[in-house]
């Protein structure tokens, strides 16, 4: 059984919720884009499936960072979901104001010729389907145009840390029926 709760009462604010919503183990991802032949991308983990049909995910992403600007403007990205031991490539698109693609090699996928990380265990090649601001960052809901796909294991995160996933029972279907 979990502990007690702690800091109860205590005012929300952003280290509260930042060490509040690090206790929500997540995999990580890339968003990548291109916008006036310039590669963008952030390293994300506010990835969540909305929809299967019509096929929806969205992500978070901070306002006014290049990399928000770019999708918006593009009104097209890539999901690349990050296998485990590309922690690396998460910490380079992780930081701030530096130039994320300097010396990687990256492929460029589908009609609209847009970056993605090589490596990466899922491609998802989104349009821009609506998006929306709340608070500090813009919800941006993509409409999955592409998918391609490996078994490999993800890279998960937790409490403000990389983490390996240790996988444990069968595959759950009842989930599907
Ligand atoms: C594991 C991890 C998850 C992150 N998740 C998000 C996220 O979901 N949304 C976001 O706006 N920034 C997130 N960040 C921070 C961005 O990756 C970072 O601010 C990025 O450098 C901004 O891109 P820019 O250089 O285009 O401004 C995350 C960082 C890490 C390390």
């Amino acid at each position: 059984m979990a502990g007690a709760p702690t800091n109860r009462g205590a005012p929300v604010d952003t280290r509260a919720m930042r060490a509040a919503m690090g206790g929500f183990a997540t995999g990580v991802a890339v968003v990548t884009t291109r916008h006036d032949g310039v590669p963008h991308g952030m390293t994300v983990n506010s990835l969540t499936s909305v929809s299967l049909d019509p096929p929806l995910l969205l992500v978070c992403l901070t306002t006014g960072a290049r990399t928000t600007d770019a999708v918006l403007s593009a009104g097209r990205f890539v999901v690349n979901v990050l296998a485990a031991r590309q922690e690396h490539i998460a910490l380079r698109f992780a930081r701030r104001g530096e130039e994320h693609f300097a010396g990687l090699d990256v492929s460029r996928s589908g009609p609209h010729d847009l970056p993605v990380v090589p490596g990466a265990l899922v491609h998802a090649e989104c349009a821009v389907d609506r998006s929306t601001t709340a608070g500090d960052h813009v919800v941006v809901f993509g409409r999955v145009d592409s998918l391609c796909r490996t078994d490999a294991t993800p890279l998960a995160f937790h409490g403000g840390r990389f983490a390996d996933l240790r996988p444990h029972g069968e595959e759950l279907d009842l989930w599907f029926a």
